[in-house]
């Protein structure tokens, strides 16, 4: 229960707090809280049910027919292979989509399996621009990578360039990439429905002062499996929980309707946010989330994700504690300008907030940083807010990893699955227990599959050199296949027969 879960967390507080937060709960007034909190709390019978959903909506979006409607859009990203270690070379790779926008020089190292972050560049993209015109945002871009060049020596060379966009494209080509809609808090005019290489493209020519080599267009999830990939070749899974929350995996070409082929495997984006946008998830959604979603740019859109990552999570967390506050259960009724504040609570907060040693000083300063008047309790149960808001969003990631992974053993008919997550994003990183939340639901959801978790450092960045490299890599041998003419078809047939 939640007093269970609340006792739990405070045995590592001092024995003063534990027993003023202890004897909170024997006040009537917790009882009030735990109604509003238990809202937030999932039981194993409710994750298992928004799996089973979640696996439904996988195929829905996989299906040829059913994927236009699918909330769950399931997108082909035409990364066919997972890198091998044999890949090398220097790439320059763009990064947008995440907290900053960013430019990279990558050098990929055979020898070493190293992926090396050269130089880079953070380019602040102002909030105007993030919600003005497409062509302003990618005349920025283009004047980025060429301070970055210029500042680098690097304005001569046309090196081939990894584009991580962070948004729902519909791919068509590796090099083709068409936005479906913007999520997030960006929100352009004229690039809906448009080729994003296209619009980056006509971006430099209109500069007419520096050119790029071919372009591999990324989502930050699929960068991030293929950065891990280099270090540990099982990593067929990609998990992001930062401002956004999504994931990608290697699914079997034949269940791949959309794209003509059936031999191997492609790299899906599923971008998991977009579970429940059919109102599937209507069950678990609180009053806040509800709010959180008719305040946003993009009110319908991105269900899931608004109950998960960092952009939405403090604002959860500040709805409810004004609702806590004006119905006389924190702060002596009081609230505060600042605590009225819409987007004034930041995410980060709840990761300091729930801190194991220093969490309670946190919170108080937290408080005070806001203009309210906390006593220890009011701290107490700020955290339990917090804890609250932050679990439930770990076990829905863990859910819904758990449905992928389930999905991958399913796929292959093993009866165990061992592999290999690459995870990033600031909640997954810098949030206190998260992480172990997290595999905490996927042991209890997908019990037959082991799975590795594996950080990823800067995988948008050297994620996007990787795919870029891995392309370049199958490029090179589908020449040499074909140079080598007459062996090929031999080579080929022992193939099938090995297998
Ligand atoms: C949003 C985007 C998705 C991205 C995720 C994490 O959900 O739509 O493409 O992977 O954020 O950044």
């Amino acid at each position: 229960s939640v007093t269970a879960r609340f006792i739990h967390r405070q045995r590592d507080f001092p024995g003063e707090h534990f027993s003023i937060c202890t004897t909170f709960f024997s006040l009537s007034l917790s009882l009030q809280v735990q109604r509003y909190l238990e809202r937030f709390h999932l039981t194993r019978e409710k994750l298992q049910e928004v799996s089973e959903r979640l696996r439904k909506d996988l195929i829905r979006g996989l299906g040829k027919h059913s994927h236009h409607k699918a909330p769950v859009k399931m997108l082909p990203t035409f990364v066919r292979a997972t890198p091998d270690g044999t890949e090398k070379g220097d790439f320059l790779a763009l990064d947008l989509g995440g907290t900053n926008f960013r430019v990279l020089h990558v050098r990929v190292m055979e020898e070493q399996q190293r992926v090396l972050k050269m130089d880079s560049q953070i380019c602040a993209i102002p909030k105007e621009m993030m919600q003005g015109t497409g062509e302003q945002l990618f005349d920025h871009i283009a004047a980025c990578l060429y301070d970055f060049l210029l500042s680098h020596n690097l304005e001569r060379e046309t090196l081939p360039l990894g584009f991580t966009f962070s948004f729902p494209c519909e791919q068509k080509e590796i090099d083709k990439s068409i936005l479906i809609r913007w999520t997030k808090g960006f929100n352009c005019s004229g690039v809906e429905g448009e080729d994003v290489v296209k619009l980056l493209k006509e971006a430099i020519r209109r500069r007419g002062d520096y050119d790029i080599g071919s372009v591999a267009m990324v989502n930050d999830t699929v960068g991030t499996m293929m950065s891990c990939g280099f270090r540990d070749q099982s990593c067929e899974i990609g998990m992001i929980i930062g401002t956004g929350t999504n994931a990608c995996y290697m699914e079997e070409m034949k269940n791949v309707k959309r794209v003509e082929g059936e031999a191997g495997r492609m790299c899906i984006n599923t971008e998991w946010g977009g579970f429940g946008d059919d109102g599937s998830l209507r069950d678990i959604q609180t009053e806040f989330d509800v709010v959180v979603d008719e305040m946003s740019i993009n009110p319908g859109v991105h269900t899931f994700e608004k109950m998960i990552s960092g952009m939405y999570l403090g604002e959860i967390v500040r709805l409810l504690l004004v609702r806590l506050t004006e119905d006389g259960l924190l702060f002596g009724g009081r609230t505060s300008k600042a605590l009225l504040t819409p987007e004034a609570f930041e995410t980060k907060f709840i990761s300091e907030i729930e801190e194991q040693d220093n969490g309670l000083e946190n919170t108080q300063k937290v408080l005070s940083k806001f203009g309210l008047k906390w006593d220890t309790v009011d701290s107490c149960v700020v955290r339990l807010v917090c804890d609250a808001i932050s679990s439930r969003s770990a076990r829905l990631c863990g859910a819904a990893l758990a449905t992928l992974a389930n999905r991958i053993r399913v796929n292959r008919r093993q009866e165990r699955l061992k592999t290999t997550v690459g995870v990033d994003g600031t909640v997954y990183k810098k949030h206190p227990n998260f992480s172990e939340e997290l595999r905490a639901t996927v042991r209890l959801l997908a019990p037959k599959c082991d799975i590795t978790f594996l950080v990823s450092e800067d995988g948008s960045g050297k994620g996007a050199a990787m795919v870029t490299a891995v392309a370049q890599r199958l490029a090179r041998q589908s020449r040499l296949l074909e140079e080598s003419d007459g062996e090929t078809d031999d080579e080929e047939e022992e193939e099938e027969e090995d297998q």
